[in-house]
Formats: C-alpha cells, structure tokens, sequence
C-alpha cells in the first residue's frame, strides 16, 4: 500500500436498536429488519452487500427484543444436523453461506433507542481508531455492483468521509438530512460544504439527501459523544457530520442503484415486488400473477 493510500475500511457497523413502530404489530416481537424481502430477511441483503465491498467485521447495535438478528448470523446446530441428516445439501449452503466467519460479527446493546447519532456512538469500542462503513440496513439498495463496494472505491480514491446521496422530488426533501454541494470530482463525486438534517423545504440547499450508507472516520465518535438531542428530541447523526464537517472533508457519492424504503410500508411492498420480478427463478412466476392482480 502506498503512504497515501487511505486506511482500509474493515468494519461496517449496522444499527438496528430502531423500534420500528411503522410496521406494529409486526414488529412487535420481529425486528423489523427480519421481515423478509422475498425469502430473505432484510437484513442479510445488507450484510451481502458489505460482504461484497470487502468488509471484513460486522458489528450490530440491538436493543431488547433483537435477539432473532443474533440467531440469524450464528450456526443453527439442530436445524443444519437434522437438515444433512435428511440429505438436503442445498438448503444446509444457503444456511452455510449467511453465517460470518468465526468470530467476525460483533453485537452491542444500545440500551436506549435515544437515536441513530447515539446507536453509532454505541459501537465506539468495536470499531476503535479506524475508518468504518455504516449501513441502515432498511435502506434496502439495489446496484450492480452494491453501494457500499462503489462507496469503497471512491473512498479508496478521495479518503476522508463518504455519505451515498440520492436525488428526491423537492417536496419530500424536510423528511430526510440534505447536503450541500461544492467542487466537482467527477458527475457522481462532489465535495459536501453543509448538511441540514430534515429542513424546510424553501431552506433545502439541494435536493440530494443522505440515503443510508456512509464511510466515516473515528473522530466521529468525540462528536457523538457530546451530541446534544437535535429533532425529534433524538440524538442525530448528521448533527455530528455536521460538526465534523469543520474538522475533515466530506464526499458526496451520488450511487449508481435505486433504493428502497424498507421501514416504511410502501417501500417494503415496492421491494419485494422489484426484488421478486429481478430472480430468475420467481421472475417468470410471478409476472403473470402480478399483472392478473393489477388488471384486477
Ligand atoms: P428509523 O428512523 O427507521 O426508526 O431508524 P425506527 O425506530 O427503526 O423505525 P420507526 O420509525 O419507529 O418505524 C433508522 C435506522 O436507525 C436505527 C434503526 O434501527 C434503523 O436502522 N436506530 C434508530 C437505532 O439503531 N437506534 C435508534 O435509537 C434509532
């Protein structure tokens, strides 16, 4: 590695301490991110997609009642020995295959769920002093090659910290944190200059939002750990960027993909529906029942 090469970005942190009160009662004893999207739960998308970028460390943030997250990602001894027993070696792979390597995925409690800024901060002593990839694992994000692999690439180049952005209609942008944009690096690559987390829609600087997938710098952390409650009395990421943003330079990479929603009801229907169309092995299936339900 040259001396100018960034540090490598080995870990990827997922928060999933959100009480999900969009998709009560569903959520009332399934995470949310263990709803399925086709046969998969939405969380094992997200991992895939940092599996694929080369992230070698998975640290989860819970909160009391995610403990399926944690049985999900660890080896179901009966299930695997009744499954080879039975001879069924194709479902024992699938199961094979979703399991990080021994000793790779990493489970903290954010005790609280006092916000997304506060569940970051909670996974402070696993990451340590080093770049890391954060990944909201609802932002289901559908790209050839995934999000986080091109996020790699660009933080590869520019070093510093990534935040994916993408391009909404201008009436939705006080929902979600905005970016201001400055120099130009190349049509999907540009340097951040301010940040507003959920603005008026007349103050909006741009109409790119943050869409769920960030590459940061440890010193993130010192800011979190003072961060005060910003809206919705929850203790907010972008507050803290937006703070760090004077310290380090921040990117915004404009990803190839397009994203689904999957806390909220029509996103996760989009999503599988998008996601069911795409499988060779449901596609063909499915088209003519969808297009019988649609005509009605
Ligand atoms: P959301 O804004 O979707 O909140 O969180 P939520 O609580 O999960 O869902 P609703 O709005 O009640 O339906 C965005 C991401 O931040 C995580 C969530 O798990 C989700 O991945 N999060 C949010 C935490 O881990 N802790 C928090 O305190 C808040």
């Amino acid at each position: 590695m040259s001396p100018k090469s960034p540090a490598k970005v080995r870990k990827v942190v997922f928060p999933v301490a959100g009480l999900g009160t969009r998709f009560l009662p569903a959520t009332k004893v399934i995470p949310k991110e263990m709803l399925t999207v086709v046969d998969k739960p939405v969380i094992q998308y997200a991992v895939e997609e940092a599996i694929e970028a080369g992230i070698e460390h998975f640290v989860f943030v819970t909160g009391r009642g995610k403990n399926a997250i944690e049985d999900h990602f660890d080896l179901a001894f009966e299930l695997e020995a009744t499954l080879k027993a039975r001879g069924k070696t194709a479902e024992i792979e699938i199961l094979r295959t979703t399991r990080p390597l021994y000793g790779a995925a990493s489970f903290v409690r954010q005790q609280e769920p006092l916000g997304l800024g506060h569940a970051v901060w909670c996974a402070r002593e696993i990451v340590g002093n080093e770049p890391f990839a954060l990944a909201l694992p609802d932002m289901l994000i559908h790209g050839q090659p995934g999000c986080l692999a091109q996020m790699i690439e660009t933080y590869n180049t520019h070093g510093g910290n990534i935040v994916a952005v993408e391009e909404v209609p201008h009436e939705h942008v006080n929902r979600y944190g905005v970016v201001a944009l400055g120099k130009t690096f190349d049509k999907r690559t540009h340097s951040i200059t301010a940040m507003v987390e959920k603005p008026k829609i007349e103050d909006a600087p741009s109409d790119l939002i943050i869409s769920g997938r960030y590459i940061l710098q440890p010193e993130i952390f010192a800011k979190l750990e003072l961060q005060k409650p910003g809206a919705g009395g929850e203790i907010q990421l972008t507050d803290s960027m937006i703070e760090l943003l004077a310290d380090q330079a921040f990117i915004a990479y404009q990803f190839d993909g397009k994203t689904y929603d999957c806390g909220d009801k029509i996103g996760y229907l989009a999503a599988n529906v998008a996601y069911a169309l795409d499988r060779p092995d449901i596609g063909p299936k499915f088209r003519p029942v969808l297009d019988a339900l649609i005509r009605g």
